[in-house]
């Protein structure tokens, strides 16, 4: 369906004067949980001067959506074209302004039901409130001879799932999104969505996972490998490469993937699981190499880019006492002080790197690897975003101890 772009009239340049709104070939990023993650993956990816966040919740995109490459992005959750710019805030007003624009609009959707769906972002409304304004635009829908049917709304925003199952970026559906940028609202439309199935057959249904080495999300993979920012057809090196979560999503986006880890095992488990991949997403072999090796000490082979997660540490469920942190910590300081300083006399000048690294959170908030406070000394310099600060970066659900810092290197 095609929420067509005909809202010129309303879009008033110069009473938005932080962005030119010249054409409107806009798109909007809805983020996920973590927002920062999001913004620095669309910052690697895109370029700051591209991209202007609104709150945390969503970012413009000074771009089609046909050139933003969405099925790559692990932060972004939904992505949409920009409709219109309304200089209103007000709910009774924006419900009357969907009032007498949808239907003009109906014209351009085939033939059979209209589904539509509403998510609000940044607005103090109830949700009753909200499916009492769907109801009615469904009235009024319903009133020119098209039959609809509205998504209730659960929470204020759809969830990826609703918008997946209710076909809400099919020929004949809408999720409409109204989000709210300080005293103005802007009105869009959902047209990609991210695929959680295909997420969740990628993460479950690999032959070989291993709960003691963590089981890291494709999407965190993703952003991962989108924040090193490798060159086309770049080889990527994940030298702590366990199950192989990383370099599977590196050979999905089209890259080569070579893998090292200490335990040959590791390799074992990475090289069924590739294999697989292979054969499920006809992808050539040879763009994946497999070893088993010492991070602190290996020889790696050509690598353009280094991407993965490094060695978490001993798991916890629950926080240890000072002493056993404070071991752990040390022991794994050690590794990762080691690794970087190998890798330094193997990497360009210039070469961009992506590591997940732990960081652990105590009742006085995260304590941070120590390695990340002599990264000068050991030959990089720490890359930070204009768009979301590196206490961002840390991949952390709740009751968890040992969180993911993302950390962005540059070889000197
Ligand atoms: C947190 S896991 C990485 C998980 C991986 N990203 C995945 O997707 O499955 C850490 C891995 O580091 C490996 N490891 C620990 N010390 C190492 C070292 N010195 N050199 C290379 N690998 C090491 C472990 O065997 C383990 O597989």
């Amino acid at each position: 369906m095609n929420f067509q772009k005909t809202y010129e009239q309303i879009i008033s340049h110069k009473a938005f004067p932080r962005y030119t709104y010249e054409r409107m070939t806009k798109s909007i990023a809805i983020l996920g949980r973590q927002s920062g993650l999001g913004l620095a993956e669309l910052e690697s990816l895109l370029g700051t001067e591209l991209l202007h966040p609104i709150g945390k919740v969503a970012a413009i995109i000074d771009k089609e959506p046909s050139e933003i490459p969405f099925s790559r992005l692990g932060g972004t959750v939904k992505l949409a074209k920009m409709l219109a710019v309304l200089e209103m805030t007000d709910w009774g007003a924006i419900e009357k302004y969907l009032a007498d624009t949808i239907p003009k609009h109906l014209q351009f959707v085939p033939e059979g039901k209209l589904k539509l769906g509403i998510s609000v972002y940044g607005f103090q409304l109830t949700t009753q409130k909200l499916n009492a304004s769907a109801l009615s635009l469904k009235k009024i829908i319903k009133a020119t001879g098209r039959s609809v049917r509205i998504i209730p709304n659960k929470e204020l925003e759809l969830n990826t799932a609703q918008v997946v199952h209710n076909q809400l970026v099919g020929p004949t559906g809408w999720e409409l999104l109204l989000i709210r940028d300080e005293s103005r609202t802007i009105l869009a439309q959902t047209v990609q969505i991210q695929d959680i199935e295909a997420y969740a057959r990628r993460d479950q249904a690999r032959p070989k996972r291993d709960a003691r080495v963590g089981m890291l999300p494709p999407k965190l993979a993703q952003i991962i490998i989108n924040l090193a920012c490798p060159p086309p057809n770049a080889t990527i090196l994940d030298p702590f490469c366990g199950t192989g979560v990383v370099l599977q999503e590196s050979l999905l986006m089209g890259y080569s993937a070579y893998g090292t880890d200490l335990e040959t095992r590791m390799i074992e488990y990475s090289q069924t699981n590739l294999d697989w991949l292979a054969s499920r997403y006809s992808l050539k072999l040879e763009t994946y190499d497999l070893e088993t090796g010492d991070a602190t000490k290996h020889q790696w082979r050509n690598f353009d880019t280094v991407a993965g997660e490094t060695y978490l540490g001993r798991p916890f469920s629950a926080l240890p006492r000072p002493e056993i942190l404070d071991e752990v910590m040390r022991d794994v300081d050690l590794i990762h002080k080691k690794f970087l300083k190998n890798l330094a006399t193997q990497a360009k000048s210039g070469l961009r790197l992506t590591i997940a690294v732990p960081a652990w959170k105590t009742s006085q908030g995260f304590k941070h690897l120590k390695t990340l406070d002599s990264l000068e000394e050991l030959g990089y310099t720490r890359t930070s975003f204009v768009h979301a600060r590196n206490d961002e970066l840390v991949y952390h659900r709740e009751n968890q101890i040992v969180a993911r810092e993302l950390v962005t290197l540059i070889r000197k």
